[in-house]
């Protein structure tokens, strides 16, 4: 596997969300193949204890606090990882929150908050970063981490599966933009299933108790079934290396999921999700 990977060595990774979860494993993984990385988030203090680990194991990181729901951020991000370790090779737009709650009961700035975060993070660090790519020349990676949700449909998870959506259909179109300009950066949409991180421990609900049961199922499911944020990476690495556009951690709910959805688009069929299905996410249809 480790050869699989030889492409990335000596380039330049700038992921976000990487002081924990799967951009932290992405992190760990991409060092070990001999990147520099430029880890970005939110919360410095846990980008800063990744990057130091990974310093202490001899290799090179940078830990940046980085609002990815601030396009200026991703600005100055861009170009101090440029002035740090020069022309990026791969940018994985992972940074992304979960938000619960049926969609009418979520604050405003809860709607806000979640697409700036899971939508914008990713078009603006597209925009921060593309031109200066095209303008290197080189070969280059952009990755927007998706979902296997965004291939599916969840109540409650609304506002959290709209935004997975949206970042195929982003990959998806901004893969076919690289296409028309003949340039060299691969454009892929990374499909996590499930990985053990604190994405649910950290969502934000809304006021209802549901939503807040539905939460604390997720989190206890992820925790009991996930795989880690390393192993995540592990697997996903290679696909990138090898300029899979679809890119996932677990290919047989990947394929599940895909053909689920393309039966259910083919036949224009109502939404629905069987009772099983609800009742493992700890939710019921009210009587
Ligand atoms: N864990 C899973 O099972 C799973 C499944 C599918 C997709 N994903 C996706 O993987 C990505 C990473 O999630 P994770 O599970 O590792 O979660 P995580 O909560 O462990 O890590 C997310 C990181 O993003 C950071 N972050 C949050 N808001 C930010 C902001 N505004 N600016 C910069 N950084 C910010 C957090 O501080 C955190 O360190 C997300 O996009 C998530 O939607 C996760």
């Amino acid at each position: 596997m480790a050869n699989s990977m030889r492409v990335f060595q000596g380039g330049t990774a700038v992921i976000t969300g990487a002081g924990s979860g799967i951009g932290e494993g992405l992190a760990r993984v991409a060092a070990e193949q001999g990147m520099r990385v430029v880890l970005a988030d939110i919360a410095g203090d846990r980008a800063e204890a990744v990057a130091e680990s990974i310093r202490g194991q001899g290799g090179e990181a940078l830990a940046l606090v980085v609002d990815v729901s601030e396009p200026q951020s991703l600005d100055r991000l861009a170009a101090q990882s440029q002035e740090a370790f020069g022309d990026v090779m791969l940018l994985v737009n992972n940074a992304g929150v979960e938000t619960l709650g049926f969609s009418w009961e979520l604050s405003a700035e809860q709607w806000e908050k979640t697409l700036n975060i899971n939508i914008h993070g990713a078009i603006h660090g597209v925009r921060a970063f593309a031109p200066r790519m095209l303008a290197a020349g080189k070969p280059a990676w952009i990755a927007n981490t998706a979902s296997i949700g965004g291939l599916g449909m969840m109540p409650i998870q609304t506002s959290y599966i709209l935004s997975k959506h949206a970042m195929i259909s982003f990959s998806e179109c901004l893969s076919l933009e690289m296409q028309l300009k003949q340039a060299p950066i691969h454009v892929a949409a990374i499909l996590p299933g499930p990985v053990a991180t604190r994405i649910f421990a950290d969502g934000g609900t809304s006021a209802d108790a549901g939503s807040e049961q539905h939460r604390a199922m997720m989190h206890n499911m992820l925790e009991a079934d996930g795989i880690s944020g390393e192993e995540a990476a592990r697997r996903i690495l290679p696909q990138l290396a090898a300029r899979e556009f679809w890119v996932s951690t677990h290919p047989e709910i990947t394929r599940e999921f895909a053909g689920n959805r393309a039966r259910h688009l083919a036949g224009l069929e109502q939404p629905a999700l069987p009772a099983e299905v609800l009742a493992a996410m700890g939710l019921a249809v009210e009587s």
